[in-house]
């Protein structure tokens, strides 16, 4: 079956998605502003779900119309083959939001959007009412300049949720983010790894589980497993293709340090989760004593921003010591995301390239040293 889709990201990371999806050989690849659209069958949706480092959720594209008033919606709706997904018995409830468009009501918008969902199904099925006792078809709407798009979530949880961090520290960076991140850095299965601020281990983490090539969903669950159009033979087949695909014999190491042992110790039991244990090194240091241990090193840091953790005195004195630790050198190169628009003065050097990208709501840019 052809199906189109939809990818909603953090802003900034739509290149990456699209290039990820390409090398999965996702058909008709296009990134806009905060999503990737593309085009596959059954087996493509279960790969994307399992294997995509750096997407919030994959969601299956219904169909799409214009809309200015709650009639144009009903209608639009209507005319849609919701039974092409959704069976007698599933689940099906609404929830979206609107940008820039005549209709802006929301919750009016979900109630129009499930009423002609019903009428649509009523006349299929021909029945009076759903119990909606079975598999869940998580109906997502987006009106944005009057252009509405209907689509139904296949992931559940968001894609960022891998499994292996279910206790976080104070500020944790989100896994899809953190993956980013050693992507930008190029990060390869032969390169060491040293994140001297590493919290919770998300990045150290992330980029182990890169460079031996694991699929970041290849332990969880996503809702289309329940569903009819993706019985469970295309998940054994894509969850046994992505093993396939994993590196065993790496010169990968990474190092993490940091002042918290509470921070270490949920990093530690994290790694273990995520079954890269072997491949991490933690100790307890400040990050002024920080010297990488190897000639060459991919450092990437997510020291803590002024409006959130410390004051922004004290984060400012940290980029100081940040800016004395990190010397350049060949074969080395820093990595800092920060929100701190004068992370650069404090740090002491103009950074060699920048990217600014979305710690969730929080715009911050990644100072990049290779130089
Ligand atoms: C924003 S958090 C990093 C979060 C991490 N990326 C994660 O995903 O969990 C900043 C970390 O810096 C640590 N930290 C603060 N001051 C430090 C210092 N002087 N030396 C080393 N670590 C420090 C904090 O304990 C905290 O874990």
């Amino acid at each position: 079956m052809q199906i189109e889709f939809c990818v909603p990201c953090l802003l900034g990371l739509e290149g990456l998605i699209a290039d990820e999806l390409r090398m999965m050989d996702a058909a008709n690849v296009r990134a806009e502003n905060g999503r990737v659209l593309f085009s596959g069958d059954e087996y493509m949706l279960a790969r994307a779900n399992i294997r995509s480092r750096y997407a919030e959720r994959i969601l299956v594209v219904v169909g799409s119309f214009e809309a200015h008033s709650f009639e144009e919606l009903f209608q639009g709706t209507k005319r849609l083959p919701w039974e092409k997904w959704i069976g007698k018995k599933d689940k099906f409830p609404v929830k979206g939001y609107s940008l820039n468009s005549d209709l802006f009501s929301v919750s009016d918008c979900q109630s129009i959007i499930k009423k002609a969902t019903v009428e649509r199904l009523k006349d299929t099925y021909g029945v009076p009412w759903f119990e909606e006792s079975g598999a869940l078809y998580q109906i997502q709407f987006s009106i944005m300049k009057n252009v509405v798009t209907l689509m139904i979530d296949t992931s559940g949880r968001g894609l960022h949720k891998r499994g292996y961090r279910p206790e976080a520290n104070a500020a944790p960076l989100k896994e899809t983010l953190a993956a980013a991140l050693c992507n930008l850095a190029h990060l390869r299965h032969y390169h060491t790894l040293y994140d001297p601020m590493c919290g919770s281990g998300t990045i150290l983490i992330e980029g182990a589980l890169m460079a031996l090539n694991i699929a970041p969903g290849l332990h969880r669950h996503f809702t289309a497993e329940r569903w009819l159009q993706a019985p469970a033979e295309i998940w054994q087949a894509e969850r046994e293709a992505a093993v396939a695909l994993q590196k065993t014999d790496v010169d990968f190491h990474a190092y993490g340090s940091d002042t918290d042992p509470e921070a270490l110790s949920i990093a530690r039991e994290n790694a273990r989760r995520a079954g890269v244990a072997d491949y991490i090194t933690f100790e307890q240091k400040d990050v002024k004593d920080f010297a990488p241990v190897t000639e060459k090193a991919t450092v990437i840091v997510n020291p803590p921003y002024g409006e959130r953790l410390l004051d922004v005195k004290a984060a400012q004195e940290i980029y100081r010591t940040l800016g004395k630790r990190f010397i350049p050198a060949k074969g080395r190169s820093y990595y800092i995301i920060t929100a701190d628009e004068d992370f650069e003065k404090s740090f002491g050097r103009k950074a060699d390239k920048r990217r600014k990208l979305y710690n969730g709501m929080i715009k911050c840019q990644v100072y990049m040293y290779f130089k």
